[in-house]
């Protein structure tokens, strides 16, 4: 499959559930190969990712319900928790605090430069599982629970929580997207 295809198939799938079409050790191994090849500034390596998967799954979304303290609809949550699981996505920050004191010129730079390795490792995941034909959506429920993901997963305390994506098997496809006029926001000139 081509970039393209890729891209078009890779929706915000909020309907999931816990069977996936494929072995779940596929989806590792893509996660895994995904992280490797995905590039970061000054080859940094800043991304970390957490899998949360079966029961560790349950436990981040009841630990998100929790965290927000009745603030978000247990049936939103719940349809998260319903996935087979979530990647998390974190920057090291003791990784750009060592690049900042290598290169203070850029030094406001590397966490902008983690966040957008880390958004680029997310749409690769994203597009990666579409095509084991795995939906998936992205949610930013950090910084407000930042604190019991780290507590849970037993994190360093330099990990920055950048996003969360839970996947699953498609229990149903999103609804088709309004063509767009890209011309209004793409300008070549020769
Ligand atoms: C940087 C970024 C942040 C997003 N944050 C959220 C979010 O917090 N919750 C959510 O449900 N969707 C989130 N989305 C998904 C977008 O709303 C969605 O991708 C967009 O509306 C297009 O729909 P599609 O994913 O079905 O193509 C985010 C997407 C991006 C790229």
């Amino acid at each position: 499959m081509g970039i393209v295809e890729s891209l078009q198939n890779r929706r915000s799938y909020y309907n999931i559930k816990k069977e996936l079409p494929f072995e779940e050790s596929e989806v590792i191994e893509l996660i895994k190969k995904l992280t490797e090849l995905v590039p970061d500034a000054f080859n940094m390596k800043s991304s970390r990712v957490v899998v949360a998967l079966g029961e560790k799954q349950e436990r981040l979304w009841d630990a998100a319900y929790e965290a927000f303290e009745g603030e978000v609809p247990k049936k939103k949550i719940d349809g998260f928790r319903a996935g087979a699981g979530t990647v998390l996505y974190f920057y090291d920050n003791q990784i750009v605090e060592n690049m900042q004191s290598q290169f203070p010129l850029y030094k406001d730079n590397f966490p902008v430069w983690a966040s957008q390795s880390s958004g680029m490792l997310q749409i690769s995941v994203w597009s990666g599982l579409r095509e084991l034909g795995i939906g998936a959506s992205l949610q930013h429920y950090n910084p407000v629970i930042d604190e019991n993901v780290q507590k849970l997963f037993d994190l360093p305390e330099s990990y920055r929580l950048v996003a969360q994506m839970p996947f699953g098997g498609i229990v149903e496809e999103p609804e088709a997207k309004e063509k767009e006029d890209i011309s209004k926001r793409v300008q070549i000139e020769k």
